[in-house]
């Protein structure tokens, strides 16, 4: 069977609707067609300070939301990354086939530790996007669900695929990234020219799905628009209604399309109050399933290790023939 395998940060204690509509949900999709590996990464999460309490709390709370909204464990394999110590040991191989100037290159890396300063930068966030290649490459994925903004990183985990493969000899599969054009870019409601992001947005331009849906609704009605009265999609001049429509009918399932004929004399009161509407509908009975499971934390647990030695014996093999590859010796 051919395979998928993405992953999202523990950094948040909700997924957004960028996290949901751009990646996670089309994982859930995935998993019946694919033989799945979906993974919280921690180590990644470390690269900027985490306080250690809360991390094994977001940790949980990511693994919980996955189950919530449909991951299923029979179907799909789910761990946490740190529980599978071969991620962080291919990435020091891969970490040695990298150049100094092609890590140097990542946009994220690069706007990430203008922001906060190169004192303040670690060097993990400079090698994340090489540990996020090791991810990747040691389950021989042939595809990567995730948003627009993973692309160049995806990009790197491909070439440094065909360096190894190269180099040395075929060993990696090279992943395609399989990015969902409607969806890859979910914008800040505040500012829709900008991508909705946890790390980045003001609170009120980010919906997070655990939130109370009150606070979403009113998150909704106050986004930013335009000074105009049409609603028509056109994401080069109407960013936030297009915004809202991709939202609403993402969630709805009606075609953006079929959305705009519908809201024909309308205006746009009536296209944030639907959207609320439609996100209130996903949210009720999801923040249910979410109490469910975290009011069980030890099987929650359950399911991460049983999921984490499903993940050590794909991960295991591709690391042992590696390590032969490259010329180490062999286990003693
Ligand atoms: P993370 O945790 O930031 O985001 C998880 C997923 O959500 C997508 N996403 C969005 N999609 C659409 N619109 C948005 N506004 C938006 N914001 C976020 C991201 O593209 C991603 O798919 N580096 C990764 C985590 C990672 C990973 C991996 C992913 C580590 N190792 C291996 C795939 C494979 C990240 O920080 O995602």
């Amino acid at each position: 069977r051919r395979r998928v395998l993405s992953g999202i940060q523990p950094t948040a204690d909700s997924f957004h609707l960028g996290n949901y509509l751009g990646a996670v949900r089309n994982w859930v999709e995935l998993q019946d067609e694919f033989d799945a590996f979906y993974f919280i990464p921690d180590l990644h999460a470390i690269t900027v300070p985490q306080d250690p309490k809360e991390l094994r709390r977001r940790t949980r709370v990511a693994a919980a939301q996955l189950l919530a909204v449909g991951i299923d464990p029979e179907k799909s394999t789910l761990f946490v990354q740190s529980q599978v110590p071969e991620h962080a040991q291919l990435a020091w191989v891969l970490n040695c086939i990298t150049g100094f100037g092609e890590a140097a290159r990542m946009t994220q890396f690069k706007d990430k530790s203008a922001k906060q300063g190169r004192d303040h930068t670690s060097v993990g966030l400079f090698t994340y996007p090489i540990l996020q290649a090791a991810d990747i490459l040691l389950y021989r994925p042939n595809l990567v669900p995730v948003g627009e903004d993973q692309r160049q990183h995806l990009e790197l985990t491909r070439d440094l695929a065909q360096r190894f493969n190269t180099r040395f000899k075929k060993t990696f599969v090279v992943p395609d990234a399989h990015i969902i054009k409607g969806t890859a870019k979910i914008f800040d409601l505040q500012d829709p020219t900008a991508k909705m992001s946890k790390s980045s947005s003001n609170p009120a331009g980010i919906v997070n799905i655990l939130d109370d849906p009150k606070v979403s609704a009113k998150k909704i009605r106050s986004a930013v628009t335009d000074n105009e009265r049409d609603i028509v999609f056109d994401p080069e001049n109407k960013a936030g209604v297009s915004n809202l429509l991709v939202i609403q009918s993402a969630l709805s399932g009606v075609s953006i399309d079929d959305l705009v004929a519908g809201y024909a004399g309308k205006g746009y009161g009536d296209l944030k109050s639907d959207t609320a509407d439609v996100l209130t509908e996903f949210v009720v009975p999801l923040r249910e399933r979410m109490d469910g499971f975290m009011a069980d934390v030890a099987e929650l647990d359950r399911i991460l290790a049983s999921g984490a030695d499903r993940a050590r014996e794909v991960a295991s093999r591709t690391l042992a023939q590696v390590y032969d590859r490259v010329g180490f010796l062999p286990p003693g």
